[in-house]
C-alpha cells in the first residue's frame, strides 16, 4: 500500500499538472484551444465516419474526440486518486491520507467507489487504445509519436505555426505542484 499510495500521488501530481498547463502551457496544450462545443464535435464525428474523402489536413493540435478523451481521463483520475486519498483499507495500515478526517462508513464507501471508479478507468483506455487503432489503421494517421514527444510533422504558413512558452514555466508549474501535493498528503501537521 506505500508503493500504491506513492504511484497514487505521482499520478495526482500529473494530473493537476495537466490541468494547469492547460491554461498556461503552450498553444495546442490549452482547454481553449481544443475544447469544442457539442455541435463542433458533431460536425467532427460525421467528417470522421463519413464516405466522402476528407482532404482537409488534421488538426495540430486535439481533434474534438481527442479533447473528450482528455477531459474524460483527467476528470476519471482525479476522482480516483480523490477517492483514494479518503478510503479506508481494512485489512493493515494502508487507509488513504485524509480518510482520518471520514468517519469508517464514509471511508469505506470511498473505498468502493476507488474500487468502482477503476473500472471505468479501464473502460477508457480500452476505448482509447481502440481510437488509436482506428486513426492508425483506418485513418492512417499515427498519433502515438506525438503523445510521446509533442511534435507533429506539417508545412504551415508561419503565421499559423502554435506558440510554445519557455521550458522553465513547466518546471515552475510542477514544482509548485509537487510541494503542494507533498504538503496536503502529509498529514502530521
Ligand atoms: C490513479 C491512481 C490509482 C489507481 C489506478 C488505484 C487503483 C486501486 C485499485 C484497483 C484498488 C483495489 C480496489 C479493490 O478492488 O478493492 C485500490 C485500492 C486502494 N487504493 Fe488506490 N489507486 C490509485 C490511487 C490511490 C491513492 C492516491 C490512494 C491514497 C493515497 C489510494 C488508496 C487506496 C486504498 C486505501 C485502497 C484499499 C481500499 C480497500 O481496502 O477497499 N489509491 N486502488
Amino acid at each position: 500500500m506505500q508503493w500504491h499510495r506513492l504511484a497514487g500521488y505521482g499520478v495526482l501530481c500529473a494530473v493537476l499538472f495537466r490541468l494547469a498547463w492547460g491554461f498556461c502551457g503552450g498553444q495546442t496544450a490549452r482547454f481553449s484551444n481544443f475544447v469544442r462545443g457539442p455541435a463542433a464535435t458533431l460536425r467532427y464525428v460525421r467528417k470522421l465516419f463519413g464516405r466522402a474523402v476528407d482532404e482537409s489536413p488534421a488538426p495540430i493540435g486535439h481533434n474534438p474526440l481527442g479533447a473528450l478523451s482528455i477531459i474524460a481521463m483527467l476528470g476519471l483520475l482525479m476522482a480516483q486518486t480523490t477517492f483514494g486519498l479518503f478510503a479506508v483499507n481494512v485489512d493493515g495500515d494502508g487507509s488513504g491520507p485524509w480518510s482520518r478526517w471520514v468517519s469508517f462508513e464514509t471511508g469505506r464507501r470511498f473505498a468502493h467507489w476507488h474500487a468502482a471508479n477503476f473500472q471505468l478507468l479501464l473502460l477508457l483506455i480500452g476505448v482509447h487504445l481502440t481510437a488509436i487503432g482506428f486513426y492508425r489503421f483506418a485513418r492512417k494517421e499515427n498519433l502515438v509519436p506525438a503523445m510521446i514527444h509533442g511534435f507533429k510533422s506539417r508545412s504551415l504558413p508561419s503565421q499559423e505555426a502554435p506558440y510554445f512558452v519557455p521550458w522553465w514555466r513547466a518546471v515552475i508549474v510542477a514544482a509548485g505542484i509537487f510541494i503542494c501535493v507533498a504538503f496536503l498528503v502529509n498529514t502530521h501537521w
